[in-house]
């Protein structure tokens, strides 16, 4: 069954691949042309006439934009992460919120795996010390120019074993590393030695973080816990900013606590021009990339497309993020 063609939908993004055309054929889809993202009060005019709403992870999503939207019945958002929408509210007027994991998972492992080697390799800064012309004869080849740390042979604690921290584990193993993981829910891993996070801490040269941010890991590495590592450790995230305190990272590198950082996220997205981190020796940067491949991109939206128009129709989502509402649909389709 079709989405009824005069549904409207509003997409807050083009999106690589062709989903969006997809989308168009079965429903009035009005796609924000950018450039950028549309503000708040632009989001808001747009959706007080739609049913559906095709979003990313940087539209905040909250209960009152949801009331400014009486006809919304569904979001669906193009990642996996939904920290960026109220789920409760949407639960609480039944609009499903889907979302897209499982086609990401491996691309962003790649990414954790590329941000931790390049961080204990020290790899941006060789590739400035290259081309700043600091390569001069006199140093073409010195003993103790830009030592790193090895992956091999050392501990890598896990933060969060879902999908990507089992995914990272797979590669870490493969690079001859001692697995430890910690996740809030039960689970068992091959090959990877479940601890408690103090233990996983204080045991870690290398730390990867790997769960969702909520209201219980927000702040989950502060102070505290980030001077619990080992001296010279190395931590990367990959998640989402807000589970790490930005300023204890930045002291804990400026200290020498840590070896070297790397982050693909932060707690405000992007970076301000004038954010401290950007001066921090030992920290890799990166711009919220973890899922940026052409394959996985239009993957994500393929499913973000799949969800949306499942949503419309009144069937399940493939993947919705509020299963409360999955399940009241479920009953309603249901034999
Ligand atoms: C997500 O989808 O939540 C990632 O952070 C971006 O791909």
């Amino acid at each position: 069954m079709a989405a009824d063609s005069g549904t409207r939908v509003f997409a807050t993004r083009t999106l690589p691949g062709d989903a969006l055309e997809r989308a168009g054929r079965e429903v009035e889809l009005e796609v924000w042309p950018g450039p950028g993202a549309p503000s708040p009060e632009e989001l808001r005019d747009r959706l007080a006439s739609c049913e559906g709403l095709l979003c990313l992870l940087t539209d905040r999503i909250d209960a009152p934009l949801l009331a400014a939207a009486p006809r919304l019945r569904v979001v669906s958002s193009c990642s996996v992460g939904v920290d960026h929408v109220d789920l409760a509210a949407a639960s609480a007027r039944g609009i499903p919120v889907g979302h897209t994991p499982g086609v990401l998972t491996e691309t962003t492992a790649d990414l954790a795996f590329a941000l931790l080697l390049a961080a204990a390799r020290r790899i941006p800064e060789a590739d400035r010390f290259v081309r700043s012309g600091a390569w001069t004869p006199a140093r073409s080849w010195e003993p103790d120019l830009l030592l790193g740390r090895d992956l091999h042979g050392a501990v890598l604690g896990l933060i969060g074993l879902g999908a990507i921290g089992r995914a990272v584990a797979a590669r870490a193993q493969g690079f001859g590393m001692r697995v430890l993981g910690w996740n809030r829910s039960p689970c068992e891993v091959a090959g990877v030695e479940r601890v408690p996070l103090p233990e996983l801490l204080a045991r870690s040269a290398f730390v990867s973080l790997h769960v969702a941010l909520c209201d219980d890991t927000r702040g989950l590495l502060g102070p505290a816990e980030l001077a619990s590592l080992p001296r010279g450790a190395v931590l990367v995230n990959t998640a989402r900013g807000g589970l790490v305190d930005e300023s204890a990272l930045a002291a804990a590198l400026r200290s020498g606590h840590l070896a070297a950082a790397a982050l693909d996220v932060y707690e405000a997205e992007p970076l301000p021009p004038d954010s401290p981190l950007l001066g921090v020796p030992g920290l890799v940067l990166a711009p919220h990339i973890g899922s940026a491949s052409v394959a996985t991109r239009a993957r994500m939206a393929d499913l973000a497309v799949d969800n949306l128009l499942a949503g419309l129709r009144s069937e399940p989502m493939p993947h919705c993020a509020n299963p409360e509402v999955r399940q009241d649909l479920a009953r309603r389709t249901g034999p």
